[in-house]
């Protein structure tokens, strides 16, 4: 890969530890995938912050980046707790301490301690057709979908390189050719619950191979919330980050493989997935916002919870950022969730946060995602249901 002068400055160290450290992985990852050059970003979202993720050695490492300063906004993925009210959701001490040193290591990196995988919900917001360096699966295709900014699904180390570095290696979703659909996929049935939009995405990603890029047609129903939930699910099983659409404004492929789904084909994905249909009377937990949940998501569950009380056996913990948080606090819907038993926590990511030692083992989302990262990564069993079922499980 072309590198600048400049570029080689600071491979060579002239620019300090960490800025070499990161340009050494930017220059490997563009070798890997025979990137030409670097190109400038505009924002990174970096992955990598939960202390169940990273663990000892990641923070050990994050924390020999002393000398480093991000060169562009970056803001972080959700940590493994509510970095204010951890104690209330039964973390260790332990883990608390540890993950409090990871937020610390890269806020002295210079990245906002914004832990959210809804970035574009809390001020990093990328405009049209600019490079950003991305990593959280479900945020990268809302970026290249919704707001058609230009990144690769990046990994933790590579996200902050990138950040560090203002730069990243110029191949795959930054190149337009490798944007352009190649399947379509007709919408048949009238979708209108969140949930419905995640079973579409689980779909897409378990049907089409993984550098297909879809093309949606024929929704009838869409907004912010739903097009999140079509890119978490389909992310969580594929390693698919874009898809397009004509109601996001872009044209029709002219020659491109046709599927087609309908009411059926939402059943069937939901009846094959392994024990949905397990008794609910043994649930602990049901976690609701993955990804985070917007000031309206939080809006409906407040509404669908009035005259209910959560029960005293299981747990409803929604899981929003601090942006969105403040907002609805203000508005008074995390006190009447709140009153009625349901918690409203900020920062923390469900599958990250260790549930299954704390002593949870039974989770309910509506989630495709959650449904899928809580029984592989929190080691839970889970159950997926429709958002009021949900609602009706953790409540009377
Ligand atoms: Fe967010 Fe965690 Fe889901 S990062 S998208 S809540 S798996």
């Amino acid at each position: 890969m072309y590198l600048s002068s400049y570029e080689e400055r600071i491979l060579k160290g002239e620019y300090g530890y960490a800025k070499q450290k990161a340009m050494e992985i930017l220059v490997a990852l563009g070798d890997l995938y025979g990137a030409e050059k670097l190109i400038p970003i505009s924002s990174a979202q970096i992955a990598g912050v939960s202390y169940t993720s990273i663990g000892d050695e990641g923070l050990e490492w994050l924390e020999s980046l002393m000398d480093g300063q991000v060169e562009v906004l970056s803001t972080l993925n959700p940590a493994g707790m509510d970095l204010d009210r951890w104690r209330d959701m039964g973390i260790p001490i332990d883990y608390a301490s540890k993950q409090i040193r990871i937020i610390e290591a890269y806020s002295r990196l210079g990245a906002l301690p914004v832990c959210t995988c809804t970035p574009y919900l809390s001020g990093n917001l990328p405009t049209y057709g600019c490079h950003i360096a991305w990593a959280e699966s479900s945020a990268v295709v809302f970026a290249n979908s919704v707001l058609k900014a230009k990144t690769n699904r990046e990994g933790g180390p590579s996200a902050l390189a990138a950040a560090i570095v203002g730069r990243t290696p110029l191949y795959g979703l930054h190149l337009d050719e490798n944007r352009i659909s190649n399947v379509s996929i007709r919408i048949e049935i009238d979708l209108t619950d969140t949930w419905e939009y995640s079973v579409l995405g689980f779909w897409i990603g378990r049907t089409l191979k993984m550098d297909d890029v879809p093309f949606i047609e024929g929704l009838k129903t869409y907004d912010t919330d739903r097009f999140k939930a079509i890119g978490a699910s389909m992310a969580s099983i594929s390693s698919m980050s874009i898809f397009n659409a004509d109601v996001l404004g872009d044209s029709r492929p002219e020659s491109c493989e046709k599927l087609s789904f309908d009411r059926s084909i939402l059943m069937d994905t939901i009846e094959t997935l392994p024990d949905t249909s397990m008794d609910k009377g043994c649930v602990d937990i049901v976690c609701l916002g993955c990804p985070h949940l917007s000031l309206w998501e939080l809006k409906v569950i407040a509404n669908l919870l009035r005259g209910r009380r959560v029960r005293k056996d299981v747990n409803l913990w929604l899981f929003t950022s601090r942006a969105v948080y403040s907002v609805a606090e203000k508005c008074g819907i995390v006190s009447e969730i709140e009153s009625v038993g349901g918690k409203v926590y900020r920062d923390a990511c469900p599958a990250l946060a260790p549930l299954s030692s704390i002593g949870y083992k039974v989770m309910v989302t509506d989630s495709l995602k959650m449904w899928f990262y809580g029984r592989h990564l929190a080691g839970l069993e889970t159950i997926f249901s429709p958002t009021i079922d949900c609602i009706y499980v953790a409540s009377r």
